[in-house]
């Protein structure tokens, strides 16, 4: 279609019109088949990997459809479809090598912190961590090695929120080949297009809010430049962590109610948050206005227990950004990796609680958070 559509009618009609399906299927069909016949020699000498398929670690005809539906969606040039978030974290930062340098923001989900530590033990890759305040700051810590810059906004779990524009104006005035790199799982695309916001590669859990029903796990990295996205796909076939086409079916059809997904997750959470506000036992709450998550701090300690024990329809269970409601205490769980003293000087204090809110009705949310804490 030459149109331009909006986001909920390219996503309500991801797959169908499909020119490569031959039944006219409205849902796109599942693709188990891994491998695919070639018609001759010549044919398999001339091979098209962007049109044809040989073998479904290069690509399936399933997941090709999905990634199509990924990478318009985030307005990039190519989107690849992998195994997990981490799996995606991997493959954005697949393109350093010995001695290159990454400055990323301090708070970030705690399993991305835990492959940068991998990086630095076993391939000499350094790291410095910013705060997020001053852009200033963050300019000092650039140096001729830097060659990528990697954000959360908001972050998990201390809900740090970073102007990515100014960010990337920034760094790419002091080099245009660094990366600018944002992983976007927490706003969706439907809140937020790092890419056309001037980032280099945009990286998704997948599991949270793209999928959105707690029944998946997948990642997903979207290429702003075709010499990143080729860059990319040889090390994606080289690692070999894709999607599986059932897999890629589920969350090609989760992505069609994303838009009307996070709509509610917004409107639900904002009650939610705005009752919190008013709780006396309730230090703080970290919200940032849009989305689902929402970071809040009891006053007491003990009481942290008590309510997860007692909460009757919210799961003390880790995950976001699914329809269920989910509470978790990053200082025990995501981020139990990270050394104490750096838990501490970020906020994850045993009295924060990550509140994933979920699309139940918000009343019986609000009513269920009260009876929990007494
Ligand atoms: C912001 C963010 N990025 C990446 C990940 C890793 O994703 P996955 O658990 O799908 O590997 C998570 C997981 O919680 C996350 O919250």
């Amino acid at each position: 279609m030459t149109r331009k559509i909006a986001v909920e009618t390219l996503l309500a009609q991801a797959g169908n019109r499909n020119d490569g399906d031959a039944q006219c299927s409205v849902s796109t069909p599942i693709y188990l088949s891994s491998n695919f016949r070639h018609a001759s020699l010549e044919e398999a000498r001339n091979f098209d990997e962007k049109t044809q398929y040989a073998y479904s670690r290069m690509s399936t005809p399933t997941r090709r459809v999905l990634e199509k539906t990924l990478s318009e969606l985030e307005c990039g040039v190519q989107a690849f479809a992998v195994s997990s978030g981490m799996a995606a974290v991997k493959l954005a930062l697949s393109v350093l090598k010995q001695g290159d340098h990454v400055v990323s923001l301090d708070d970030l989900y705690g399993g991305t912190f835990r492959y940068f530590d991998y990086l630095h033990e076993h391939c000499g890759v350094d790291f410095s961590k910013w705060d997020g305040r001053s852009l200033a700051e963050l300019k000092e810590l650039l140096n001729e090695r830097t060659r990528l810059v990697w954000i959360e906004t908001p972050s998990n779990p201390t809900m740090k929120e970073v102007d990515i524009e100014k960010l990337a104006e920034l760094v790419h005035s002091f080099s245009s080949d660094i990366i600018v790199a944002v992983d976007n799982t927490f706003y969706t695309p439907i809140y937020q297009k790092p890419l056309e916001l001037g980032a280099d590669v945009v990286v998704h859990s997948a599991t949270k809010y793209l999928s959105g029903h707690n029944d998946l796990l997948g990642g997903v990295v979207v290429a702003g430049s075709s010499k990143l996205a080729d860059e990319l796909y040889f090390n994606n076939i080289t690692m070999g962590a894709n999607l599986d086409p059932f897999d890629s079916w589920l969350l090609l059809r989760s992505l069609k109610t994303l838009p009307i997904r996070m709509r509610a997750h917004t409107e639900n959470a904002r009650a939610v948050a705005s009752w919190l506000e008013k709780r006396d036992d309730v230090e703080r709450v970290l919200y940032p206005g849009k989305g689902g998550m929402i970071s809040f701090y009891l006053k007491d300690e003990e009481k942290v227990a008590h309510l997860l024990k007692s909460l009757e329809i919210i799961s003390f269970a880790e995950s976001l950004g699914g329809v269920e409601s989910l509470i978790t205490v990053p200082y025990v769980q995501t981020h139990h990796d990270m050394p104490v003293e750096e838990r501490l000087r970020l906020g994850i204090t045993p009295e924060l609680l990550r509140l994933s809110v979920g699309l139940e009705n918000s009343a019986d949310l609000i009513s269920d958070l009260e009876q929990a804490l007494g």
